[in-house]
């Protein structure tokens, strides 16, 4: 059985990260909800081997209404199989609280980098300085402990900023060890999981792999399975994991909406049917799309008229081939991030992960517990190839949000062509691994211009290239002049419709990634 540490999920900003770090450490680890484990930590036991649990932080005070407890059910089980716990922030306060500690606003916050100092080195503090940097962000504090803990580190505001109970493996921090401002924050982890947990650190890419394979094999027996394939990594992955489990039964359906970039389709085309053996629907849908487009200049109009003809389509051959699965390339952030919901929609947006449950397909998700930066690696792990593997972010509306105005055939492949130098120069600059996306975006107006000795009154193309962590904000980046100029003079002098080309040099916020 594999190894794992669950974190429950007490709301806290930071939880996720709480599970990254630990995979880092080559230990698996998985978020769950805190009523949903104090129901079935049964159901975990026999799913995980389950090495140590870790309360995240919260919102909320342990003396609130709103505030969880640590069911008995849940202090039973962890005793009886000897699992460490650690607490972390509200988890911290929430242990000391339910085994008889005193918690106290501390009437103001104490938030970002504080220094603690540390009183007893050892277990969870191990080969740690007598004073580190860590990333706080409370307002209550445990104040006492109970006399069967021990206080292993304070802070000028905070009596108990770590403590341990004396006998058994039950930790508290009030600080965040899995911000990368706590300096020491990966050596806690560390000592949690190897010294407390015994953990192995056996989690490895392969085994995620082969058991998941297995999984889908028994899920799906000889039945059929259908996925909408976009060329994007996480589709890609999920295509070839579950080709890998079930063969010519995965249905892979790449819909050609005409609005993908220069030798897209093609090279999709030749990756899964060449290079893998895969079952694939390629439907040339360019004329469909286009004829939709046709006269719409509103940028949610163009996103809802192309989210619904890729959906019909796709029912359409999903009622055709008879499937009974569809498979779906989510990823764990798109689980995070869809439970939040935004108070006002900035842009719809249309993927391929996000098709309408009612097709009535039974859905899998192979990828729903993983990062991106691991899908990157089982991508390459089976074989993929880089442009997949390390592909940009691309938008499933595609080219259609990068033509300002009406969306043609023509429009489309003047930024088309336009896309193509911008890639191909920035890939020779070295600068590509650097930058978050890069691209072209025609403009609706024309301008004055001399080609050639002769008058030229043409379009306007943007350039839009920008740095990111996670798409959620992003600067305009730098790029040196001497690309700048490569990318305009090529652009004016190959598109015979352009006579000048602007960059744009905004953020996000204010600005949007994408122009639409
Ligand atoms: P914005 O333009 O909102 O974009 O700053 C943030 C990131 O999301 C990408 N994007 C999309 N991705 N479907 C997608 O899968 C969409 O409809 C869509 N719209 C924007 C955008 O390219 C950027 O990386």
């Amino acid at each position: 059985m594999i190894e794992c540490i669950l974190v429950l999920d007490f709301g806290g900003q930071y939880c996720h990260l709480i599970a990254r770090r630990i995979r880092e450490l080559a230990v698996y680890s998985e978020i769950v909800q805190p009523s949903v484990m104090f129901e079935d930590l049964e159901g975990y036991g026999k799913k995980y081997n389950i090495k140590g649990i870790i309360l995240s932080g919260g919102p909320y005070s342990v003396y609130e209404n709103g505030s969880q407890r640590l069911s008995n059910n849940f202090m039973r089980y962890i005793v009886e199989h000897k699992i460490p716990l650690l607490g972390i922030c509200y988890g911290h306060q929430l242990i000391a609280y339910c085994d008889g500690g005193k918690v106290k606003s501390i009437g103001k916050k104490e938030y970002g980098i504080t220094k603690i100092f540390v009183k007893k080195h050892n277990g969870i503090l191990k080969g740690l300085n007598k004073e580190e940097k860590v990333w706080m962000s409370h307002s209550d504090t445990v104040m006492e402990m109970p006399e069967d803990y021990e206080i292993l580190a304070h802070t000028d505001n905070s009596p108990v900023a770590a403590f341990k109970h004396k006998e058994r493996e039950i930790y508290g921090l009030q600080f965040h060890p899995e911000v990368i401002h706590t300096e020491s924050g990966m050596k806690i982890f560390r000592n949690f999981i190897y010294d407390i947990c015994k953990c192995k650190g056996n989690w490895r890419m392969e085994d995620f792999i082969d058991g998941s394979i297995k999984e889908i094999k028994k899920k799906i027996g000889d039945k059929k399975a259908i996925i909408a394939l976009s060329g994007g990594v996480d589709s890609s992955t999920a295509a070839i994991l579950v080709y890998r489990a079930i063969g010519k039964n995965l249905i892979a359906v790449f819909i050609d909406t005409g609005l993908m970039r220069k030798n897209e389709p093609e090279s999709i085309k030749r990756i899964f049917t060449k290079e893998f053996d895969l079952n694939l629907r390629f439907i040339d849908a360019k004329n469909r799309f286009f004829k939709a487009l046709k006269g719409i200049e509103d940028p949610e109009e163009k996103r809802r008229v192309i989210g619904e003809i890729f959906i019909r389509i796709f029912e359409e051959i999903a009622g055709d081939v008879n499937a009974d699965f569809l498979i779906q390339g989510t990823i764990y952030p798109d689980r995070i991030e869809s439970g939040i919901k935004s108070a006002f929609t900035i842009k719809t947006h249309h993927n391929v992960g996000g098709l309408p449950t009612t097709l009535g397909l039974k859905i899998i998700e192979p990828l729903r517990d993983l990062y991106k930066d691991e899908v990157r690696i089982i991508a390459k792990k089976l074989g993929l190839p880089d442009e997949i593997a390390y592909r940009h972010p691309f938008p499933g509306p595609g080219l259609a949000i990068r033509v300002i105005g009406e969306v043609t055939p023509e429009s489309v492949e003047i930024v088309r062509e336009a896309d193509a130098i911008v890639k191909e120069e920035i890939k020779n600059s070295g600068l590509e691994n650097e930058l978050w996306q890069f691209f072209a975006v025609l403009l609706p107006i024309k301008t004055v211009g001399v080609q050639g000795d002769i008058r030229t009154y043409r379009n306007t193309i943007a350039l839009r290239i920008v740095q990111s962590v996670d798409g959620m904000t992003a600067n305009f980046a730098r790029i040196p002049y001497d690309t700048l100029e490569r990318i305009s003079t090529r652009i004016t002098n190959e598109i015979p419709y352009v006579n000048r080309v602007v960059y744009d040099i905004t953020h996000k916020p204010p600005a949007t990634i994408e122009w639409e």
